[in-house]
């Protein structure tokens, strides 16, 4: 897919209907603190695209989501959503681009769940009938209609991620930013939010961007992948070519999905070319029994 950028490298587009949903121009942000959550950093967001970002700890992907829905400004450069400048939409940009936080706790706080995840949609504009309806349904499409009633404050760290992601989905954006959507869930819950992602964009048509150590799960589900190190993007493209880079992969200090690993360690013993490039165990299996 090709971007249209002026001679500075901005997004010329500037309607919803257009492919460039966001486009991150440059950015760099200093925390208060003076250090640098990202720096020089250039990024976009296409339609109907699940992008992973991948990088160690203190790379800078929380920093970089953050600013996708406005919640950070830019230090320099800018932040484009749906063509338009972050700094001039910021009130509103929460309605284009949802993002679920990395600690779960940041986000809930009303008292029971039902009237959390609620929250987003009353503040749309839904009347209360229509808000539950959206939040029930959200709460069934993560699998935790069941803890409707109950007090955020009281649930488990995986409930707690869960019903956060369902207060994002409530609200239907056409963007939807995860900070690591897996993490405290078990295997259950974990592959029924990687068929959700892909239910979102195959059936809804929107864009999922996820920050993640999961790199397994983004070997399976990622349509795009961005290496992020030391708040810059040092790789990006397609799964196939960002998880076979050992040396991207290695320079970012990231260990390859499993089936990589086990499908170069398979190459490396029987002296064979890794011509194939397997991401799950279907195709791995494909590529070591043919
Ligand atoms: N509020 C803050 N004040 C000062 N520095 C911060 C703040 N938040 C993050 N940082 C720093 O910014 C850099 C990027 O942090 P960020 O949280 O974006 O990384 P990350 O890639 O999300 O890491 P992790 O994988 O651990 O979640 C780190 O050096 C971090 O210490
Ligand atoms: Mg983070």
């Amino acid at each position: 897919m090709l971007e249209q950028v002026d001679e500075h490298g901005r997004c010329l587009r500037t309607d919803a209907t257009d492919d460039c949903l966001i486009h991150v121009d440059c950015a760099s942000h200093r925390y208060p603190d003076g250090t640098m959550g990202i720096h020089d950093l250039s990024f976009s967001v296409y339609r109907r695209e699940i992008v992973a970002l991948c990088g160690a700890n203190g790379s800078g992907k929380s920093t970089l989501l953050e600013h996708l829905n406005g919640l950070l400004l830019p230090s320099s450069g800018d932040v484009y959503v749906l063509g338009k400048p972050c700094r001039e939409i910021r009130k509103n940009v929460w309605r284009y681009v949802g993002l679920v936080f990395q600690r779960p706790e940041d986000q809930l706080f009303a008292p029971t769940v039902l009237d959390d995840v609620m929250f987003g949609p009353v503040n749309l504009g839904m009347s209360r009938s229509e808000a539950r309806a959206a939040a029930l349904d959200a709460l069934e499409q993560v699998g935790v209609a069941q803890l409707a009633d109950r007090m955020p404050d009281y649930l488990s760290g995986g409930e707690k991620r869960l019903v956060a992601i369902a207060g994002v989905l409530a609200m239907k954006p056409a963007v939807i930013c995860m900070d690591e959507p897996t993490s405290d869930l078990d295997d259950f819950h974990r592959r029924r939010i990687e068929a959700l992602i892909l239910r979102l964009r195959d059936v809804r048509g929107i864009s999922i961007v996820i920050a993640t150590h999961d790199i397994d799960m983004a070997s399976r589900i990622a349509d795009r992948v961005s290496i992020v190190k030391e708040g810059g993007i040092i790789a990006s493209g397609s799964p196939q070519g960002i998880f076979y880079d050992r040396r991207a992969m290695a320079d970012a200090g990231l260990m390859p999905p499993k089936v990589v690993e086990i499908y170069l360690d398979y190459c490396d013993r029987t002296g064979k070319v890794p011509e194939k490039r397997p991401l799950n165990t279907a195709e791995l299996l494909d590529a070591i029994l043919r």
